[in-house]
């Protein structure tokens, strides 16, 4: 790396912000972090990942330790230090409505124009509705100092796999005004990831936004798809993971995010839909996203599904001492990320409507008990399946895929929902486990499959 490296800092450091900060210090940049959370900047400082992300610790205290990684709270530190700003902040759903809360995208970049250097570059990663590139490259020419410039590099990377979709995406995505020297400065700071021959799509601020929020809607409604297929499946006797396989050969249709089961969760994919649709409507195409609505429609009916069947395997009610045992917390394996879980919706509603609910996740535990401390937390699948009348499986960990059912003691009835269709049903039956699946029938062929989330 040369002395005239440009210095790096990424505003907000939460999954992507401090994922994308240990990645560019791993380049070899000097890197500054800021979040306005002076916990979390405490921990980060001291080497420690306030939340589960195989991998990510160890790249962060390595950088820490050799002083390329630092973190701040002060947006003075930042504007100062920085050459170029990685802007990782969250867009969450508003309470109540379908549109993203933009609120901490502005507030920080109001926090930082005043500190910018000239001829720095501010670059956004967050996920946001269309147009909102405009309005801050409007901002940062009206307030900011001479010759900033703004870049629009959309972050496609999944929890459970931050490093990797980080240091070798599929594609990066630079959304710029002609005329600048952004991608000349971004094509230095990717410079390892073009060498490595990752593909980069150089484009305007519009595209570069919307190919963030198309990505995730197309891997919502793939997921939707094979989960629509499952209901079907359930009223003609079909397998839906034989159908999934057999469509997965088709190479035009392919066979990941085809996995049917309980459906997406997570902090984008249900928010983005949402926020995508909110977006559509005020730029008056709402038509144009109106199948969105079923895509999310048919992703929640999959969680009422899974409880339906779990009552029907307990007899028809949850009353009069059901205990149900749910594996799984997270809304995906190797993530402790509890945002809009899928399996820890089915858990609270089956408790509402009165079975004792016992919980165990390898890693989702504590976040799960602050969301809802109603349900009990074991610290074992073996200490959650115990009595119960029937268990779920709800987040495909591979340690649950690797369970040996006959090791499972002092169940009431061998009973098992596999909600994520990952399970080996023929284990399990030969194991004297009533195995019932979503979209399969009652005795299902076929063995275990891959996890769903490409583990
Ligand atoms: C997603 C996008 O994949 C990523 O590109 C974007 O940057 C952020 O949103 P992530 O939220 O980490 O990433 O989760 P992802 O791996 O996409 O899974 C989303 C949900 O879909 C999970 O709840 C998962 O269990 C579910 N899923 C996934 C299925 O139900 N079936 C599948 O076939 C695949």
């Amino acid at each position: 790396m040369t002395v005239s490296s440009p210095r790096l800092t990424v505003i907000g450091t939460g999954y992507l912000g401090a994922t994308h900060a240990a990645c560019m210090a791993e380049l070899g940049f000097e890197v500054l972090g800021l979040d306005v959370d002076p916990a979390k900047i405490e921990k980060l400082a001291a080497g420690e990942v306030p939340f589960f992300e195989p991998g990510l610790e160890e790249l962060l205290r390595k950088n820490v330790d050799a002083g390329r990684l630092r973190f701040t709270t002060s947006f003075q530190e930042v504007g100062e230090f920085g050459d170029v700003h990685f802007l990782c902040v969250g867009t969450p759903q508003k309470k109540g409505e379908y549109a993203a809360d933009m609120r901490y995208v502005f507030e920080a970049t109001e926090s930082l124009l005043p500190y910018l250097k000239p001829n720095s570059l501010f670059v956004g990663k967050s996920t946001v509705p269309a147009g909102t590139a405009s309005r801050i490259a409007e901002m940062l020419a009206d307030k900011g100092p001479d010759g900033v410039e703004l870049a629009w590099n959309p972050e496609f990377l999944r929890e459970g796999w931050a490093v990797q979709d980080t240091l070798r995406p599929d594609r990066l995505v630079i959304g710029i005004e002609p005329g600048g020297r952004a991608e000349q400065v971004l094509r230095e700071v990717y410079k390892p990831l073009l060498d490595a021959e990752v593909p980069m799509v150089v484009t305007d601020y519009a595209t570069a936004e919307l190919v963030k929020v198309s990505a995730n809607a197309f891997l919502a409604t793939k997921i939707s798809f094979i989960n629509a297929m499952a209901e079907v499946c359930e009223v003609t006797g079909a397998d839906v993971k034989q159908l999934s396989k057999a469509l997965s050969f088709d190479t035009r249709i392919g066979g990941r995010f085809l996995h049917a089961g309980l459906g997406f969760g997570g902090g984008c994919l249900p928010k983005d839909i949402r926020a995508f649709m909110a977006r559509a409507g005020e730029l008056g195409v709402d038509q144009a996203l109106s199948f969105l609505k079923e895509v999310d429609a048919i992703n929640m009916r999959r969680r009422s599904r899974m409880v339906d069947l779990a009552r029907e395997l307990t007899g028809g009610s949850f009353h009069g001492g059901v205990k149900v045992g749910v594996l799984g917390a997270a809304f995906k394996p190797n993530s402790d990320d509890i945002r809009d879980s899928p399996a820890l919706d089915v858990a609270a509603a089956i408790h509402l409507q009165g079975a004792e609910v016992r919980v165990y996740d390898p890693a989702a535990n504590d976040n799960a008990s602050r969301a809802h401390p109603e349900l009990t937390y074991c610290r074992s699948a073996q200490e959650a399946v115990a009595d119960a009348h029937v268990v779920l499986h709800l987040t495909e960990w591979r340690e649950f895929r690797d369970m040996d059912p006959s090791a499972l003691n002092g169940v009431a009835l061998k009973r098992i929902v596999d909600g994520r269709n990952a399970l080996d049903a023929e284990l399990w039956r030969n194991a004297g486990w009533v195995y019932r699946a979503l979209g399969r029938p009652q005795q299902a062929v076929g063995g275990p499959s891959a996890s769903q989330s490409d583990e």
